[in-house]
């Protein structure tokens, strides 16, 4: 499994933490971990997008910790890398990749749950021949992509349907990619309705930036993140089913994340 991240250029930001600092750590993230709540509902979401759209904010403020705030997962264990948008320039290092590997042979690229749009407008500013659309089911997430002036449309991946795709994307499914990052995570396990569907529709190509459970191995550090996974409800089972299926993918573990969770492994099918 190869990265799309420059992990040892991250390691090279960073600092490894003293024993006393890794305790610490470790202390918070068990009790943050036994407190965590279920995902968010739906009604939350759409408060939520409520205030992005709000403050105008380009980027979701989810990837932003109360405390530690500069402290990751990298590479087995906390690390401390200073900057305000890690997160986000890790995404966009692996959505850059993507675009280079991935997306050559597709004209449409459409996410679901894009939540602020942000990275859909980010591949479309690398990639002028791509058309890209967003959908969420929160209406106050499409409001803030028609305010950016992003392609938009409602989708409820739980409910999914080929006529609720744009026109232009039914048509040409053959050059579309399908992308999803943290979204199939919020469907816990009511996720095969939608690889089913996607299965079934068969784009070109189904891209995945998702914490993946069975990653995560029998180590207290990746144990609490597994433990997090379960707490909020995560989706899981999807690689295993994919495997069963016998159907090609490819894998991309990144072993980085926020202080709870590894969420950018990156997943490739060409159903
Ligand atoms: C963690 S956010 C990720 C947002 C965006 N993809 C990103 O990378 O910043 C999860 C998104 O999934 C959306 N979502 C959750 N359940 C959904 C569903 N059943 N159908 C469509 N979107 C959903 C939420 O509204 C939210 O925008």
């Amino acid at each position: 499994m190869n990265s799309l991240i420059d992990i040892d250029k991250l390691e090279r930001t960073s600092r490894r933490l003293s024993a006393t600092e890794l305790s610490e750590v470790f202390k918070y993230v068990k009790e943050r971990v036994i407190t965590q709540k279920s995902k968010p509902e739906k009604d939350q979401w759409e408060k939520y997008w409520e205030e992005m759209l709000n403050s105008g904010q380009d980027h979701p403020s989810f990837f932003l910790k109360k405390r530690f705030q500069n402290i990751y997962r990298l590479n087995g264990s906390f690390a401390e890398i200073n900057g305000d948008t890690v997160c986000v320039s890790v995404l966009q290092e692996i959505l850059s990749k993507i675009n280079s590997l991935y997306l050559k042979d597709c004209d449409f690229l459409v996410e679901f749950g894009s939540g602020t749009g942000s990275n859909i407008k980010y591949i479309s500013e690398l990639n002028q021949n791509i058309s890209s659309f967003g959908s969420d089911f929160s209406e106050s997430s499409l409001g803030i992509l028609k305010r950016k002036g992003l392609n938009s449309f409602f989708f409820d991946m739980k409910n999914p349907s080929l006529s609720s795709l744009p026109k232009i994307v039914q048509e040409n499914l053959n050059r579309t990619a399908f992308l999803t990052s943290g979204s199939m995570e919020q469907l816990g396990d009511a996720w095969r309705n939608f690889v089913d569907f996607v299965l079934e529709v068969k784009p070109s190509k189904i891209i995945n930036i998702e914490p993946i459970y069975e990653y995560y191995d029998d180590s207290e550090f990746d144990s609490l993140a597994r433990q997090f996974h379960l707490n909020k409800k995560y989706f899981s089972g999807y690689v295993n089913f994919l495997k069963d299926k016998k159907i090609h993918l490819i894998e991309h573990r990144h072993k980085f994340g926020t202080l709870f969770d590894e969420g950018f492994n990156t997943i490739i099918t060409s159903p």
